[in-house]
């Protein structure tokens, strides 16, 4: 057990549905810190780079056009084991399959506006959080 930072998105379906608010209550309730946060609009070149590990797979497309539909919240958490924490806390990928009381559970409406990103692994984070926050934005 580490304090870790995780790289963390509040995706367009959860903005477009006034949630970021919601979600980062059952943030902040699983004892996460935001510790760097703001709202961008990506553009399709940032998401194709972003999710560039996805590329092969048949819904890439779609998870571009759908990331580009409006508005994201880009976040920065950190915490007690972070990186596990927070993917507990968002639930499956699928809303489906998701535990009660998870993000994804409470708020998707399917596995593509799932709501909410997060790291998967240690290697991720360190990837996903330089590429949209420079040092001096996050504060522990
Ligand atoms: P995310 O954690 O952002 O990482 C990749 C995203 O692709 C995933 O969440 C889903 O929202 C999205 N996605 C869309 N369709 C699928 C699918 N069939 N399987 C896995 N992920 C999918």
């Amino acid at each position: 057990m580490s304090i870790q930072r995780t790289f963390s998105i509040i995706k367009p379906d959860a903005t477009a549905r006034n949630l970021t608010g919601g979600i980062n209550a059952l943030i902040e309730a699983a004892g996460l810190r935001i510790v760097a946060q703001k709202r961008i609009w990506l553009t399709r070149v940032q998401a194709e780079s972003f999710y560039g590990v996805h590329q092969a797979r048949p819904f890439f497309a779609d998870l571009v056009s759908f990331m580009i539909s409006g508005p994201v919240v880009v976040q920065v958490l950190e915490g007690e084991d972070a990186i596990a924490t927070y993917r507990k806390v968002m639930g499956a990928t699928n809303p489906t399959d998701a535990d009660a009381g998870t993000i994804r559970k409470e708020f998707a409406q399917s596995i593509e506006a799932n709501s909410v990103h997060g790291s998967d692994a240690p290697e991720t984070a360190a990837i996903e959080i330089p590429f949209f926050f420079s040092g001096c934005e996050i504060v522990g």
